[in-house]
């Protein structure tokens, strides 16, 4: 174990290692896999159980409970737990395991530190976290919400994990490419023929005009050529060919925009930059309406790795890694088991998607000193749909030598949001959906399921509004962020508003709840600033099973670094949110039968505030501390 592991804090990790332990003094020699622990289900069997010695008996060809009497013998847990006797032993050979009280008190005294039981590791790479990835032109629709919602995320719990020094953010923007100069080459021409004010042009306009533009460069190809092949005659192909002529014009005119884009060209520069700037603008105030920490210096978009694409591709030739099939460059990856080549530069010229993104790669991991980022981690957080894509690039930077193999490149995939009739949320007209829009939406009926509360009344209008904004924003990412990333869910703003249930807005008022209760002892002059003003200490069930949840945080904090999975932590909080909400119902806190039970009561508030608001910062969701 490197000198930097932290303490462990978490029961069921530390009965694990007693347990594995064990295991190894009881049966030496035998490579045995890691002992099984488990939250028990119910007070009877303990607080945790060690499910091991069935599996262990078929390995050893011994009865289990055999097995488990070995263990119980074996393991040496005297100091945190219940001394175990034949009677812990339960049916084939369950071994149930009761905590004792000092113990989880001195844990708690253990979590109950400035950084909440997570050090930053020391050894961890420097990691980039791409997020956001919005593309020019076009308004930011829903799809972009996961990959800068959960983006944000992974990058706040890496910040906490590893220090925010060793994160780098990186917006990988869409703005290059033959789309982008369609729109460009448009707007010259709308400029020129003075239909349109640059310098007041919004994304909403760019958006029509980004419509307008594909529109215009749409040739029927695909008729032409269904009209060739299946002989429809002369007259037809001709009629076909007057109507793409226009098109082509169109697209000729785009193709020649991008070689001017490419070569400097200081007019269509110009041009191109106003659509940057606009895009940019407007994608970067969504962000923080969603309080994702995306600014302008995050910002590598595909054009700033433009001049690098003809070099590296120029390499991977030289190098024989690619190679000419049917007049494209491609990498083959069938060695590397993908059928499906990537694809570096089309029979045109033009390079790719994944070109840009190859060149990303090297300049994300390669040394500072030489420019690059540093780092030796890369995690992609983008749709689940791009999986084929992300598994070329990673697979051809490989084989190409790209990338070090002790450096690890990760898509954090994630599903779908689906709209209420379970297919691809869209708008009525069919668009995609204007994020922006969809954040209004939720903050409406934020406030209408904040109007409807009986503490109403005890609010100002101005109040109430400014609640509904942090309402809403807990969630929209509570909802994001607590599904399986992988899996595509139902963006129901009914139910991600409400307050019940596994809600982001439960979550706030769970803690609007313990922060009021610390009110009131503060009013009463019961609380004094210090946090050790009084023993922690832990008695009743329900506090021991506060306790319990409490003490997995920094577990499941690390566990989502290394899993890239927010929704562990989103369950875990909801878990928490539970369990206070049992604590407060059987222990009172201000009226406790006497001052020591009050104080380590209050002391068990105190830290559960703090975690809870740990926590759901690390979501980006700001507390609450009054609704
Ligand atoms: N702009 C892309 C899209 O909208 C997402 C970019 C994701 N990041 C990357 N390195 N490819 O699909």
């Amino acid at each position: 174990m490197p000198a930097s592991a932290p303490t462990l804090l978490d029961p069921g990790l530390i009965l694990r290692q007693r347990f594995a332990a064990a295991a190894l003094r009881a049966f030496p020699g035998v490579d045995l896999p890691d002992p099984i622990i488990t939250l028990s289900q119910s007070p009877k069997f303990g607080d945790y159980q060690c499910n091991s010695a069935m599996p262990y008996s078929k390995l050893l060809s011994k009865p289990p409970r055999q097995v488990a009497e070995a263990l119980v013998a074996a393991v040496d847990i005297a100091d945190i737990a219940e001394p175990l006797t034949p009677a812990s032993i339960a049916g084939p050979g369950f071994i149930n395991i009761t905590l004792s009280h000092t113990a989880v008190a001195s844990l708690l005294a253990q979590l109950d530190t400035p950084d909440l039981g997570l050090p930053i590791d020391p050894d961890a790479p420097v990691t980039v976290v791409d997020l956001c990835g919005v593309n020019l032109a076009k308004q930011m629709h829903i799809g972009h919400l996961r990959s800068t919602v959960i983006g944000d995320t992974l990058a706040r719990v890496l910040e906490r994990t590893i220090g925010p020094a060793k994160v780098k953010r990186q917006n990988h923007v869409g703005d290059w490419g033959l789309p982008i100069a369609m729109v460009t080459a448009r707007l010259i021409d709308l400029e020129n023929a003075q239909q349109i004010d640059l310098a007041k042009l919004t994304l909403d306009d760019l958006d029509a005009i980004y419509k307008q533009a594909k529109q215009q460069c749409q040739a029927d190809e695909e008729g032409l050529q269904t009209a060739r092949a299946w002989g429809m005659g002369p007259k037809i192909e001709a009629e076909l060919e007057a109507a793409n002529a226009e098109p082509l014009a169109h697209l000729a005119r785009a193709k020649s925009t991008l070689v001017a884009l490419q070569s400097g060209d200081p007019d269509v520069r110009r041009v191109w930059k106003r659509i940057f700037d606009t895009t940019m603008a407007a994608c970067l105030a969504t962000c923080a309406r969603l309080n994702a920490s995306i600014s302008q210096a995050h910002t590598a978009g595909e054009s700033s790795y433009e001049n690098k694409l003809a070099p590296l591709v120029a390499r991977l030739e030289q190098s024989g890694v690619a190679e000419l099939g049917s007049g494209a460059l491609i990498i083959k990856l069938d060695d590397m088991g993908i059928p499906e080549p990537c694809l570096i530069r089309k029979s045109d010229g033009g390079y790719l998607y994944a070109t840009t993104d190859l060149a990303a790669i090297m300049h994300r991991t390669s040394s500072v000193a030489t420019g690059g980022l540093g780092a030796s981690r890369v995690v992609y957080c983008v749709d689940a749909r791009q999986s084929l894509h992300f598994r070329q690039v990673f697979a051809a930077a490989r084989k190409a030598g790209l990338v070090a193999p002790n450096i690890s490149l990760e898509h954090a995939a994630f599903g779908t949001i689906l709209g209420e009739d379970n297919k691809p949320f869209k708008s009525r007209s069919g668009d995609s959906v204007k994020l922006g829009d969809v954040i209004d939406e939720v903050v409406a009926a934020a406030l209408s399921q904040l109007r409807a509360r009986p503490r109403a009344q005890e609010m100002t209008e101005p109040e109430m509004a400014h609640i509904a904004q942090g309402v809403a924003l807990a969630a929209i990412r509570y909802t994001d962020l607590s599904t399986e990333r992988i899996k595509d869910y139902v963006f129901s703003i009914a139910r991600m508003v409400s307050f019940e249930g596994q809600t982001g807005p439960y979550l706030l008022y769970a803690l609007a709840r313990v922060c009021s209760i610390l009110r009131n002892a503060q009013g009463q002059g019961l609380l004094t600033d210090s946090p050790t003003a009084g023993p922690i200490a832990v008695a009743h069930p329900a506090e021991k099973a506060l306790a319990l949840v409490l003490l997995r945080y920094p577990q499941v904090v690390r566990d989502v670094d290394r899993t890239l999975e927010p929704s562990r932590l989103c369950a875990l909080l909801y878990e928490l949110a539970g369990a206070f909400a049992r604590f407060f119902e059987a222990c009172p806190v201000l009226k406790a039968e006497d001052d020591g039970t009050r104080n380590a009561r209050l002391r068990l508030c105190q830290l559960t505030r703090r975690v809870l608001t740990d926590g759901l910062g690390l979501l980006g969701i700001p507390a609450i501390e009054r609704m």
